[in-house]
């Protein structure tokens, strides 16, 4: 065999060895590989994360598998019961690595903006340092593009892309004034959405597309703070019941019990292992939409999967029901 042709033949079998890993992987191979074969979570023991958005769903799945290792919390959200439930539930399964004190519940409204310094100030006083925000509080939607409310574009914005920029800029502040050595750590829950095609949520893909440029901008700026933007597809939470349809004040209101989803737990493993691993970009969802995370990463075969597969079949994808 000529030299050419070997290296054609090894360059199919990379492409199909990773096509086959799209197929069998829950996320990205990367992020894969780092679960495997990168820093473990107990990397953050000690470390004292504030995650926002942690009284259910991905929030609270990822404050329970860092507690599991040690790490100190801050656990936000409004529902200050839920929150303490989320609390005792850290403490009993970290097997004795936390304690009363390394876990703080601190409630807040993220869309109150001028509670932020305030609230990192209550931080900095319990842990004395804060290392990792982890911005995950958001809504979804579920609406057709030309009937959503210009006012509920702007909602969606406040939440989903504002409160999010501002509570950052609070901490980045924070970590660009304490000892030069020392890294800050900026995470954000975005989705798929923030990337690929996802139908009847038009202000949803547009708010997590703007949080991601946003995070790309911050860590083009500041080398020495880390930015994970940790991309769910769907996920089995009680998301849908709360997200934003197409009018003002109004929410879905449906469970998403029945639909093939990517339960909670295994989100917030995973988005444990990016932030351990300082990963810059990651996403994960079951079969198909980790494929079509992959396509939507390519013009041409995203153009393919546009042509084959209306809105109606992505949106099946979307909840699950293919
Ligand atoms: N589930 C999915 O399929 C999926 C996929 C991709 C991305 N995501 C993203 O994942 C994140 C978490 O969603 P989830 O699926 O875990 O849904 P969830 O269970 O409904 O969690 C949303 C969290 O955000 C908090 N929150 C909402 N509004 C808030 C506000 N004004 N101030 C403070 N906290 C607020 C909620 O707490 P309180 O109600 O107690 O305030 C709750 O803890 C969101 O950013 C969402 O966009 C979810």
């Amino acid at each position: 065999m000529s030299w050419l042709a070997f290296i054609g033949l090894a360059v199919i079998l990379y492409y199909i060895v990773y096509l086959i890993l799209w197929i069998v992987c829950d996320g990205n191979v990367w992020l894969i590989y780092k679960e495997h074969f990168g820093k473990p979570i107990a990397e953050l023991r000690k470390n004292v994360v504030w995650i926002t958005g942690a009284s259910s769903g991905i929030g609270r799945a990822l404050a329970l598998q860092l507690a599991q290792e040690g790490a100190l919390l801050i656990l936000s959200a409004r529902r200050e019961k839920e929150l303490e439930e989320v609390k005792a539930e850290c403490i009993r399964k970290s097997n004795g690595k936390l304690h009363e004190e390394d876990v703080f519940v601190m409630p807040m409204d993220m869309l109150k903006i001028e509670d932020h310094q305030k609230c990192l100030d209550r931080v900095l006083e319990k842990f004395g340092r804060l290392d990792i925000l982890v911005n995950n509080a958001g809504r979804s939607q579920r609406a057709n593009w030309e009937d959503i409310e210009l006012k509920v574009d702007r909602d969606l914005f406040e939440l989903d892309v504002f409160s999010v920029v501002h509570l950052s800029r609070v901490v980045v502040r924070y970590f660009l004034k304490r000892d030069l050595n020392a890294r800050g750590h900026i995470a954000v829950t975005s989705s798929v959405a923030g990337f690929a095609i996802a139908p009847f949520s038009a202000s949803y893909c547009g708010a997590k597309h703007a949080v991601n440029a946003y995070m790309n901008a911050l860590r083009v700026e500041h080398r020495n703070i880390d930015v994970t933007i940790f991309a769910p597809g769907p996920i089995a939470t009680d998301f849908l019941q709360e997200a934003f349809t197409a009018r003002h004040n109004e929410k879905v209101g449906l469970s998403t019990k029945n639909q093939k989803r990517m339960t909670a737990e295994r989100c917030g493993k995973l988005f444990a292992v990016a932030l351990a691993n300082k990963m810059m970009f990651v996403w994960c969802g079951l079969f198909p939409v980790n494929v079509l995370a992959y396509v939507a990463r390519s013009p041409i075969l995203s153009h393919i999967v546009f042509l084959l597969l209306n809105e109606k079949a992505l949106n099946k994808i979307r909840e699950g029901k293919l």
